[in-house]
């Protein structure tokens, strides 16, 4: 699909759809849309009336454009108040857009849309990305993708001429959250530790990251027992992933991302029984590959003066004759000492040593992104992903970057009392407390793997996925946590 800019306006403009928002009860056309309505016959006033459209947020309305017209469909969006416009609802107008087009099997798409705080960059990326993520398709384990036919060929956006460079950066951000999805919705039998290293060696090769990738071994040397725990069941091999991104410059900022990455976690001897969800396992590697996706991206985008490491320990919780026991305890690469009690709770043993790692690289944040637990979903649902952090400015940056990119994060409480929860008999801690605050005890085992450096995790067990479509997600993978990601290192 071709994306650009034009100075073309709606008037002038002609292909099969063309599409034009609309604010709430500001709907009477007027202007250009007038002009445009007698052009067409009055064919957008009858839509309006017909379907008594309103412009409200969310809505759209489309038809046939009759007679010999230059345009064959016309689409309506509404984007709610005026003074509401935000970037968001604008990347949701270029989804539900791209969407309509798609099904209307339009081939060129027209798309007036009005300007965000008169930000015409910002406005134009937006929209490019709510059009390039709505139209990800993921097909590539159909042998016969039901969705052939015609295929959007052309896209402008009409008034945005000399945005190009927003469209770039568009495509380039989603570069990477498409990556992301199509690594987590792959099955455990097709991305698998390996896969996860390759890729981070595909994107290092491709964009000139630097790019380590230590063996069982190494991380052996390094003392890894947390994380080296986890992947003695499995057959296949476990992956210490580290890419790093060098702005041209001296950096004036050095931060590190971790994605914890279970290509499959079947719970390990503490197996996670039918009914738990065990199929969706293949899932467990989401903050991995929103740390990869961000990494493709950010080395397009090319941040000045922030260098930024992405690491992940990847490997999977299986269970065979060597798997570690209920009971077994384990030493981490900081000396900590670790009481298996649950072989379930296998993230926060990977991230624990990634934990330590990062911090031994001096970097002045580190920010994890973790399938991490159930209780985090029944807390927040399956949108908002929660966040923990004992640096209020951190935490800040991160709610400002999320909402700039249009995802959900909500801050969650660090309570150090119920870490008496995970106190253990025989080792410095456990690896689960009781029931009760599941997501916040886990926070606070790994807050047990940072010193000083500051530090803010993000449980995204419940938007890694989506079990229903939404504006710019079809059922599946979502990429969640590499738009914020990417905002993220932006702000910084
Ligand atoms: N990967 C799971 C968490 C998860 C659950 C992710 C549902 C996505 C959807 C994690 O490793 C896990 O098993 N957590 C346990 C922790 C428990 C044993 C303390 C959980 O949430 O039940
Ligand atoms: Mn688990
Ligand atoms: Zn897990």
């Amino acid at each position: 699909m071709d994306l650009r800019v034009t100075d073309t306006s709606c008037l002038e403009w002609s292909g099969d759809a063309l599409a034009v928002g609309l604010f709430e009860d500001q709907v009477e056309l007027t202007g250009e849309l007038a002009s445009l309505d007698e052009k067409l016959s009055g064919t957008i006033q009858e839509l309006i009336t017909e379907v008594e459209f309103k412009g409200k947020a969310g809505s759209s309305a489309s038809t046939r454009v009759g007679g010999g017209s230059s345009i064959r469909k016309i689409i309506l969006v509404g984007l709610g108040k005026p003074e509401e416009l935000k970037l968001e609802g604008l990347r949701q107008a270029g989804a539900a857009i791209a969407k309509i087009a798609k099904k209307e099997k339009a081939k060129t798409l027209g798309i007036s849309l009005p300007l965000c705080n008169e930000d015409a960059a910002a406005s134009a990326q937006a929209i490019a990305e709510g059009i390039e993520l709505a139209l990800h398709q993921d097909t590539r384990f159909k042998s016969d993708p039901d969705d052939k036919g015609a295929k959007l060929e052309t896209v402008e956006l009409l008034g945005l001429g000399g945005q190009d460079a927003a469209i770039t950066r568009a495509r380039q951000l989603c570069s990477g959250v498409i990556l992301a999805r199509e690594l987590v919705a792959a099955p455990a039998n097709i991305v698998t530790p390996i896969t996860l290293a390759e890729t981070a060696l595909a994107i290092a090769n491709e964009y000139g990251l630097d790019v380590q990738i230590l063996e069982r071994d190494e991380c052996e040397k390094l003392g890894m027992g947390a994380f080296l725990g986890v992947a003695q069941a499995s057959d296949l091999p476990p992956k210490f992933i580290h890419l790093t991104y060098r702005p041209a410059g001296t950096p004036r900022r050095k931060l590190a991302i971790i994605g914890k990455g279970l290509t499959f976690d079947s719970g390990g001897l503490n197996i996670k029984p039918s009914g738990s969800g065990i199929e969706m396992m293949k899932t467990d590697m989401g903050g991995a590959a929103a740390t990869l996706g961000a990494a493709k991206a950010i080395a397009q985008l090319k941040p000045a003066d922030v260098e930024v490491h992405f690491i992940s320990a990847a490997t999977e919780n299986m269970i065979s004759g060597h798997a570690m026991h209920p009971g077994d305890i384990l030493t981490a690469s900081n000396g900590k000492t670790i009481e298996i009690n649950n072989t379930d709770a296998e993230g926060r043993l990977t991230l624990a040593d990634a934990l330590v790692f990062a911090e031994k690289l001096g970097v002045d944040a580190i920010v994890d992104l973790a399938t991490l637990t159930g209780a985090c979903v029944i807390a927040l649902g399956d949108d908002i992903a929660g966040l923990w952090s004992p640096n209020d400015d951190l935490a800040a940056e991160l709610v400002t970057a999320a909402d700039k990119a249009g995802e959900k994060l909500w801050k969650m409480p660090m309570e150090e009392k119920y870490f008496d929860g995970m106190k253990s008999v025989v080792a410095d801690m456990k690896n689960t407390g009781p029931r009760p605050g599941g997501a916040i005890t886990a926070a606070l085992f790994l807050k047990q793997f940072v010193n000083d450096t500051a530090w803010a995790h993000l449980d995204i067990a419940g938007p890694v996925w989506a079990d229903k479509e939404n504006s710019y997600n079809s059922v599946g993978a979502t990429g969640f946590g590499v738009r914020t990601l990417v905002s993220w290192v932006f702000a910084a």
